[in-house]
């Protein structure tokens, strides 16, 4: 368990994006951030604000940086989601119909979303009662849904876990027809499926890995050359935990300069959302996550968690099959009280860009 000194909190702060750019603009969005979570964390919602649903415990690929392998003797080895699972539309009615609260549903988890038959049903509901909804996805399966993902989805985010088929059979173990498919995927997408809603919004993520920076301009290219308008780069997370030096640190000289390159290289094209660096030193972190006050992770067993990143819902947490106030349950007040007083936080929390 980590102890934040709260004196950090009320220091100095630079905006997570200023290794990047150092505007007036950035360090003004840093002190909203800040002013929020300040705010948040003492007239928090009484009730959940999104709603991050695990969709199913399956998977179409193997990426070995996915939490999915975390090795179970590792220290990080809690981490590792071990129930199987599948969320069903009836308990996505009853808790959109509990917590009205909720504004934004948010289907993820750790599997591939569109393996589970219910996912578009689920995403109609939502949308219909007015949620923002939004996937992120490897796009494997997308061809089963043509015609049934613009008009549900107002945001759907692509994961590129392999820019060519070597590379994607390196990092998903996955051969060369589904990397075939999952370009054909995304020209589809990004074409004709997005003709049927300009609203949707489709953009793009990397895993940065330290090994191959040039993983990163690849996926540029390759959103370039796709119409896709935005990359978002992302920082490594180390579930494991003790594989935390694959992280991006606020020291790289080298991996900034070159990401400032390559934002650079790219503008006009596309727009490439900088990683949050991770602080060398811990005496810097700003601790400003609110997850536990906004976000209501659920599985399909019921099983909860507060945290939208790192930690995967579990037994000991809560069911909200069992529990009416599950949000209100020893679990969630205990982590609000610790993220109140910054007192006996998780490990992993170190290594979170939601904690930076
Ligand atoms: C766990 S996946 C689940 C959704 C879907 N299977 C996919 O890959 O898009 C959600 C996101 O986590 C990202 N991810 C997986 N392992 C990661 C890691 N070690 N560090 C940072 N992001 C990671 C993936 O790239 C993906 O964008
Ligand atoms: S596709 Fe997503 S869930 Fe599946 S192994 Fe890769 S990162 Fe993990
Ligand atoms: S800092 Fe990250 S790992 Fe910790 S609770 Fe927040 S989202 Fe989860």
């Amino acid at each position: 368990m980590l102890t934040a000194d709260s004196h950090d909190i009320v220091g100095e702060k630079i905006c997570h994006h200023s290794a990047y750019s150092n505007t007036g603009t950035s360090l003004f969005r840093a002190m909203l951030r800040r002013w929020r979570w300040r705010l948040t964390r003492v007239f928090h919602p009484k009730q959940p604000l999104c709603l991050n649903i695990f969709v199913t415990s399956r998977c179409t690929f193997s990426c070995f940086y996915c939490s999915r392998n975390i090795r179970a003797d590792s220290p990080g080895g809690n981490h590792l989601y071990q129930d199987r699972s599948d969320f069903r539309i009836s308990d996505m009615s009853i808790l959109l119909e509990r917590y009205p609260s909720i504004k934004r549903v948010s289907f993820v988890g750790i599997g591939e979303p569109f393996l589970n038959e219910d996912l578009i049903p689920m995403a109609r509901i939502a949308k219909e009662r007015g949620k923002r909804v939004d996937v992120i996805t490897n796009v494997s399966l997308l061809h089963r849904h043509w015609g049934e993902i613009a008009p549900n989805f107002d945001d759907v985010s692509i994961s590129l876990h392999g820019l060519t088929a070597e590379e994607l059979k390196r990092t998903a173990g996955v051969d060369a027809p589904m990397f075939d498919q999952f370009v054909s995927n995304v020209r589809h997408l990004c074409r004709e499926e997005r003709g049927i809603n300009r609203a949707m919004i489709v953009r793009a993520s990397v895993v940065t890995l330290r090994t191959d920076l040039n993983r990163l301009r690849r996926a540029a290219i390759f959103c370039a050359e796709n119409g896709i308008q935005c990359l978002e780069v992302q920082n490594y997370l180390p579930y494991g935990l003790d594989d935390f030096k694959e992280c991006v640190f606020d020291d790289d000289s080298q991996f900034i300069t070159y990401l400032n390159g390559l934002i650079k290289e790219f503008i006009g094209v596309v727009e490439i959302v900088p990683p949050v660096l991770i602080k060398k030193d811990p005496r810097r972190m700003s601790w400003g996550c609110l997850s536990f006050f906004e976000v209501l992770r659920v599985d399909g067993i019921g099983h909860v968690c507060g945290c939208n990143r790192i930690m995967v819902p579990k037994p000991e947490n809560g069911n909200f099959k069992e529990c009416q106030d599950v949000w209100n349950n020893t679990y969630f007040l205990g982590f609000r009280r610790q993220w109140k007083s910054l007192r006996c936080l998780p490990d992993c929390c170190r290594w979170c860009p939601a904690a930076q």
